[in-house]
């Protein structure tokens, strides 16, 4: 009994999000679901293309779909709680996160970030805005654990192709499955029937299958932001069927690109007693998952504003003082080893060495605010870079010119725009990386009239979308210095050809655009032909399945 009211109110909680679509059908044009789940992406799996229609239809189905439709909950590792008078926008998932969540009633639960060894208490709520964060604090050990262990130190960097760095030990993987169901039984609380719950990223993709375990039927969703590595090196992960075999406990799961997702698909069908169902959606064990490409952006239309009124700052006028007619030349990582960044200054070197008709006449701003500074390989990324950039700067600077300015300074969103801005070029040149949102910030916050250049690395997957960018492989000091050469002397026309067409994607393909995707998607998912199959794996939960096989 229990049972079918569940499907009821889920079939209810679907109902009112298809509305949505209903409702912006009426309003005209074609819907989003129509466009995201249609012909297209039937052959491609892919978030499609949009021509372009303009955002505000986008913006219409987010508002009809939202305060009076089911809620979503979002989790994640960390939570942006509001400060009072706190302004800054910290990183990429957040800004994804707040768009999903922006005219919708929402609950965005994950950890505090303070560390708290008395026993764990129920979460904290605060109320803003329609939002209701509820935050959990974690012990000691689980964050060693679960975050600077088997999150930091081992999933990072195999899904970033680096198997060589990961330190894999039993007690970070059972801290990892422990927090995850800390997350499970302090999120149970919150979960109503008719609620949608989107997961995101590497830290907690057992998630579902836990929610599963104590009942919960409802559309759950997972977002991957980070990179997913090709089949041979995510089976280096050891026990890696309790982990990434757990991601088929989700509806949808979202990866950035369809390289991703195409490694992933090749993983899944590894996994004992899987078989693909139709294009794009796997049957494991009686429940089905879909995947697909969802290419996370950014508030492309506020972003040009932020950049554009940044331009008339007293610290543009600063930088622009203090560059004394140099060009300015930009890379902007967090520290992490697969950012580049050593490789980066390599080829800058190699560009002075090569070009000495460039010595004196342009500078490389590289802003590298530190993050986890706990994990060991980023210590010895930061040493490495601090001492090349010394080298650089010894071998070719003069007293009136510093070749390399490193800084780790952190900078607020606004004054990061005012630089994007008044860059020549940026070199955004990781060795792999999801997507890469400075490449399109740098994108967003140029003058259309006098745009700069993106370098690109062809292992961002931001390079799908950005056609526009000068290309290179980062591993190939000469190919990025000559690319550099080319984006400083690159004539006014072509610039402006280079641009246009990456500014006009991006205006339309933003954040809401990837989270409207997303979420009509998972929508979707409960909405196939295929729904009685999976209402029937509903009736057998992933606890009476038995355990996967190692
Ligand atoms: O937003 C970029 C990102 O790398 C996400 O993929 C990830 O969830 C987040 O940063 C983690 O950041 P931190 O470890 O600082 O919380």
């Amino acid at each position: 009994m229990l049972e079918h009211n569940l499907i009821a109110s889920s079939l209810i909680a679907l109902g009112s999000w298809s509305m949505a679509t209903v409702r912006a059908r009426a309003d005209g044009g074609s819907s989003v679901l129509d466009r995201t789940i249609g012909a297209q992406e039937e052959a491609t799996g892919t978030a499609p293309s949009r021509d372009n229609d303009g955002g505000d239809h986008q913006r219409r189905v987010v508002e009809q779909g939202g305060s009076r439709g089911p809620r979503l909950i979002i989790v994640s590792n960390r939570v942006a709680v509001p400060e009072q008078g706190n302004k800054q926008i910290a990183g990429g998932l957040e800004v994804a996160v707040k768009a999903a969540l922006r005219n919708r009633t929402g609950v965005w639960f994950g950890c505090s970030g303070k560390i708290d060894d008395t026993e764990p208490a129920e979460p904290r709520t605060v109320e803003r805005n329609h939002i209701t964060y509820a935050i959990i604090d974690l012990s000691k050990n689980d964050f060693e654990e679960y975050y600077n262990g088997l999150a930091n130190r081992v999933l990072w960097p195999i899904l970033h192709y680096r198997v060589d760095l990961q330190e894999y030990s039993r007690a970070n993987q059972s801290g990892y499955m422990r927090v995850n169901r800390l997350f499970a039984e302090r999120l149970s609380a919150f979960v109503r029937e008719d609620d949608v719950i989107w997961v995101h990223d590497y830290h907690l993709m057992p998630l579902a299958r836990e929610l599963r375990a104590r009942g919960h039927l409802n559309p759950i969703g997972f977002f991957l932001h980070i990179p997913c590595a090709p089949l041979d090196i995510l089976r280096t992960l050891p026990h890696h069927q309790e982990i990434l075999g757990a991601l088929t406990d989700y509806d949808l799961v979202g990866f950035q690109t369809e390289n991703d997702r195409d490694n992933f698909a090749a993983y899944v069908l590894t996994i004992p007693g899987a078989k693909a169902a139709r294009a794009l959606t796997f049957e494991v064990h009686g429940r089905q998952t879909r995947i697909g490409a969802f290419p996370v952006s950014i508030e492309t239309a506020t972003y040009a504003r932020l950049a554009r009124n940044a331009a008339r700052s007293p610290l543009a006028r600063e930088i622009g003082e203090s560059l004394k007619g140099l060009r300015l030349v930009l890379g902007v990582d967090r520290l992490d080893c697969c950012k580049g960044i050593v490789q980066r200054i390599n080829a800058f070197d190699r560009f002075l060495e090569l070009n000495p008709e460039w010595r004196s006449r342009v500078t490389l701003l590289q802003i590298t605010p530190g993050s986890r500074s706990d994990i060991t390989d980023q210590a010895a990324t930061e040493n490495e870079a601090t001492t090349l950039t010394a080298r650089v700067n010894g071998r070719y600077g003069e007293a009136s010119w510093t070749p390399i300015r490193y800084v780790n300074c952190y900078h607020s969103r606004t004054a990061l725009s005012g630089i994007y801005r008044a860059a020549d070029v940026a070199l955004v040149t990781p060795l792999r990386e999801g997507m890469n949102l400075v490449a399109k910030e740098y994108v967003a916050a140029q003058d259309a009239e006098n745009p700069g250049v993106l370098v690109l690395s062809q292992f961002a997957g931001a390079t799908a979308e950005l056609t526009g960018a000068l290309i290179v492989n980062p591993h190939d000091s000469e190919a990025v210095a000559a690319a550099l050469k080319r984006a400083l002397e690159m004539p006014l026309a072509e610039r402006r050809e280079r641009h246009g067409p990456m500014l006009k994607h991006l205006l339309v393909h933003d954040v809401e655009h990837w989270a409207e995707s997303f979420l009509s998607a998972l929508a979707e998912t409960r909405q196939r032909p295929g729904l009685m199959s999976d209402l029937r794996a509903f009736l057998t939960p992933s606890w009476s399945r038995g355990p996967m096989s190692p």
